[in-house]
């Protein structure tokens, strides 16, 4: 299968629930959550792709970057590109049963390991998708990033520790679910957290701990307090809050000011690989994807997540040459005209 069929199989499959549009911009979808969308007017995922497609290319070919090296070591785990797959969780409820909660699972993870690189699982009202998703891991060899609701303390810590005995990579928390009310109805709390329970989180693992959702400075800064391993910056693809900006918009100061202390992370509309490389420029170490890959996992599984993190690597190469960075680590805001 190529991804032309992937996609094709993808629509078919998904039967409404995600159009598979040419651009996966948020329009058509915007405002469908439970489903793929953005929530609301669906403005913080369009803002996402907006973002980056503002951004312009400074075109170079007068160099000797002919064969750009895409590899990198991220938390001490050497990867084959810069890009990881975001969690894409709740298949009953978003994807209404087209896919199981582990078969959504079970194609992001060993997709992403069969091209060379990680993804993440997640966590939900029902306590169950956290545990599908890292018993999935723990076949693949702790393969995986498990991300944990922020719930009560006690909970986190308890499944950092099965994180620990399955040999995960790292654990994660989506701090930007906070204020995700459905949890609560389940009887499954979430809430905001202070520097003192992120400390407490970070000295109850001897994973590194990333925490997923910070969209401003002073998150960040309190993040970098706390001691976490990395951030990710990201609005959860606009599907918490509505009339957030871009993350690409947000993203420059952020990494100014914690880049040298903790891995930066982001995400949201990232679509090819010369978007990899914007979100590069503006200062990520890698970037996640997401529906992209949803769209794969429906069309193929496993092969279908592959093939579209190959496609977005042999993207950011062909824009590694033509921006004259030889590796991962040369490039910078330079690649960009601003
Ligand atoms: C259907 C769906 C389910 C998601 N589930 C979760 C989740 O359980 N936890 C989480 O942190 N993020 C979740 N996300 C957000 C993604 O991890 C990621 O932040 C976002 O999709 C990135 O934007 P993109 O889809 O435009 O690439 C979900 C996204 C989608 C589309």
């Amino acid at each position: 299968m190529n991804v032309k069929e992937v996609r094709q199989e993808a629509k078919k499959r998904f039967n409404g629930i995600c159009r598979v549009c040419r651009e996966c911009n948020g329009v058509v979808c915007a405002g469908e959550f439970p489903g793929i969308g953005g929530v609301g007017s669906g403005i913080s995922f369009i803002n996402n792709y907006k973002a980056l497609a503002a951004l312009r290319i400074k075109m170079r070919v007068i160099h000797a970057a002919s064969d750009p090296e895409t590899s990198m070591t991220l938390l001490g785990q050497k990867l084959s590109m810069p890009i990881l797959g975001a969690v894409v969780a709740g298949a009953k409820m978003n994807f209404r049963d087209i896919i199981s909660e582990e078969g959504l699972a079970t194609a992001f993870i060993t997709g992403a390991q069969q091209a060379g690189t990680l993804a993440m699982t997640g966590d939900g009202p029902d306590p169950l998708l956290y545990t599908a998703g890292l018993r999935v891991i723990q076949d693949n060899g702790g393969q995986g990033i498990p991300i944990t609701k922020p719930r009560d303390q006690a909970r986190i810590i308890a499944n950092f520790h099965q994180a620990e005995d399955a040999c995960c990579v790292a654990v994660g928390i989506d701090v930007d679910a906070a204020g995700i009310l459905p949890m609560r109805a389940a009887g499954q709390p979430v809430g905001p957290k202070t520097v003192a329970h992120l400390k407490e989180l970070v000295q109850s693992t001897r994973l590194p701990l990333i925490l997923k959702g910070i969209m401003c400075v002073e998150d960040a800064l309190a993040a970098r307090e706390a001691g976490v391993a990395a951030i990710v910056v990201s609005n959860h693809g606009g599907r918490v809050l509505d009339h957030t900006p871009g993350t690409a918009e947000v993203l420059p100061q952020i990494a100014q000011v914690v880049r040298g202390n903790l891995v930066v992370l982001a995400d949201g509309g990232v679509r090819s690989g010369v978007d990899v490389l914007k979100m590069l420029a503006l200062g990520a170490h890698a970037v996640l994807v997401g529906r992209p890959l949803a769209v794969g996992a429906i069309g193929a599984g496993a092969d279908g997540v592959r093939l579209i993190l190959e496609q977005m690597r042999n993207e950011l190469k062909v824009a590694m040459i033509y921006t004259g960075c030889a590796s991962v680590c040369e490039i910078g805001e330079g690649v960009l005209w601003r």
